[in-house]
């Protein structure tokens, strides 16, 4: 018992705080949260994206996915937390507050840059 607890301390101290930093870890959750990507919807960086054209009365109608960059927390937070309806191709995802906050800092983050 205690040399396990010893060997996890260890672990941490050697991998702990930094061994991804905040950005990565956002990165990694904008790239794959537990259901499919953000990216392949919302692009690298979450600006507006067509995904394909559909067909509505002879006419060729782009399928927009709006621009992601600009949202206050609050909006942002409130499109991932509420249920999706079946109009919408948005999964519905199921993230804890902090990781909506790792998100919305990472997509403020790197469009800074
Ligand atoms: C399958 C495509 C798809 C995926 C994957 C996806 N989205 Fe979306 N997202 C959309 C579409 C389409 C909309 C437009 C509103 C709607 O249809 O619900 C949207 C809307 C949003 C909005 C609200 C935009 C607004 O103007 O109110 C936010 C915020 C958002 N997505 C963030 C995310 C994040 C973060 C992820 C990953 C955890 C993600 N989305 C994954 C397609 C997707």
């Amino acid at each position: 018992m205690k040399l396990r607890f010893l060997f996890f301390l260890s672990f941490s101290l050697a991998f702990g705080d930094d061994f991804i930093t905040l950005k990565e870890y956002a990165k990694m959750l904008y790239e794959n949260p537990r259901g499919i990507s953000c990216k392949e919807c919302h692009g690298d960086n979450g600006k507006e994206q067509i995904l394909g054209y559909y067909t509505q009365k002879d006419k060729q109608v782009p399928f927009v996915v709006p621009d992601i960059r600009k949202l206050s927390f609050k909006e942002f937070e409130a499109s991932l937390k509420e249920v999706k309806d079946s109009k919408s191709i948005m999964p519905t995802y199921s993230l804890t507050t902090n990781e909506i906050i790792a998100l919305y800092n990472y997509i403020k983050e790197i469009n800074k840059e």
